[in-house]
């Protein structure tokens, strides 16, 4: 009887997209009561990027998704699946983003769809992929973190409107024979009972678009800032150190580390408590601000980009979002170095 050889998923390329406009936090100064001082000392952020007002999800998918099928060395039409990861989807309800990502970028006839997991979104994702290609349903899948926040953010409200920001990133995964070269380990988890910790309480079908939903800003996104904060801190800490220890690797191994964009603080709390020296840290958050799914890929391209991220180097990607939900991974980035 022939026996078939393990396939095993791999992170081959990265791209992203960053829009033109900048918001700064002196611009920010101008529209709520707020200064520099108190966003950079509480978030760390000093601005972040806006799409254009005909600039859409997709578009910043796709742009982001052009990069990184280039970089994989694939041609567009040996994609066999498209996902992409949004809360700010094109459309609230159909067609689904990764629908208009894949007419954008000329794939035709290949499964698409939308998850929502918010800022887990992108390794929620990498999840996704992974099942699909060792289970040999799918070859080269590519996955796509993309936000137009802005588009819920409510530039009213002081305690939100500073920290998101506009972006996308994606990746293409691919099978391989080669273990070496596969997701080491994945955990992403979720509970609902924090459902109201972050909330963009319409549309849906509780709060149908009204005009009661225009009067109370029901369309924007609420966040218990404080508590969540603290939620943060705990699950992403004891997320990594899970997937560390049962993977028997030590925090000195990982050459890079990186933890979902919302606050600086929070990254901080976290490398401290883990013992990770600066340079491990990863950490874009001060120019692009929260982007959700679209911050870890965006963070990845930095480091690629940039040199820092080398073929076969491990990566170790942790986050925490709207759901709540969480999730962390553990694998190499088995594309070129740049
Ligand atoms: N400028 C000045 N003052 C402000 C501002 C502002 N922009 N925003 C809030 N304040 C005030 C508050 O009104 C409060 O004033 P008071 O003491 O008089 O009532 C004071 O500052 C402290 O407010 P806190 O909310 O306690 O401030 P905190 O230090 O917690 O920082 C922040 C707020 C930045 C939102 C922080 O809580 C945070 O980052 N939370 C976590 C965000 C996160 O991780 N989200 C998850 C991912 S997002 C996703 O999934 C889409």
């Amino acid at each position: 009887m022939s026996q078939t050889k393990p396939v095993y998923a791999s992170f081959r390329s990265i791209g992203a997209y960053v829009p033109e406009k900048i918001l700064s936090n002196a611009d920010l100064e101008t529209m709520v009561d707020t200064t520099d001082e108190w966003i950079v000392k509480r978030t760390g952020i000093s601005k972040r990027h806006i799409a254009a007002d005909d600039e859409y999800t997709s578009d910043m998918g796709a742009k982001a998704s052009l990069l990184a099928i280039e970089r994989s060395g694939l041609s567009a039409d040996e994609i066999d699946l498209v996902l992409c990861a949004t809360v700010t989807p094109d459309y609230f309800n159909m067609p689904s983003t990764a629908c208009i990502i894949s007419d954008k970028l000329g794939i035709k006839d290949v499964q698409a769809f939308d998850i929502s997991a918010a800022c887990s979104g992108f390794v929620y994702l990498l999840s996704v992929a992974k099942a699909f290609i060792e289970s040999g349903m799918k070859k080269n899948v590519l996955i796509v973190g993309s936000e137009k926040f802005s588009s819920i953010v409510d530039y009213t409200d002081r305690t939100t409107c500073i920290l998101f920001g506009d972006g996308a990133g994606a990746a293409v995964i691919s099978a391989t024979e080669l273990e070496e070269e596969g997701f080491i380990d994945l955990h992403a988890s979720a509970d609902g009972s924090y459902a109201d910790f972050l909330v963009t309480p319409a549309p849906g079908c509780i709060n149908p678009v009204s005009q009661r939903v225009i009067d109370e800003g029901l369309n924007f996104v609420q966040m218990k800032g404080n508590e969540t904060f603290k939620l943060a801190v705990k699950t992403l800490t004891k997320d990594v150190k899970e997937i560390l220890a049962k993977n028997e690797i030590n925090t000195d191994d990982i050459p890079h580390f990186i933890p979902h964009q919302a606050n600086y603080r929070i990254i901080k709390a976290v490398g401290d408590a883990l013992k990770m020296r600066e340079e491990q840290v990863v950490v874009t958050v001060g120019k692009y601000g929260n982007t959700s799914a679209a911050s870890i890929p965006m963070a990845i391209n930095d480091i690629w980009e940039s040199g820092r991220l080398q073929s076969g180097e491990l990566m170790l990607l942790d986050t925490f979002g709207g759901g709540l939900t969480w999730a962390s991974a553990l694998l190499p980035f088995a594309g070129k170095s740049k």
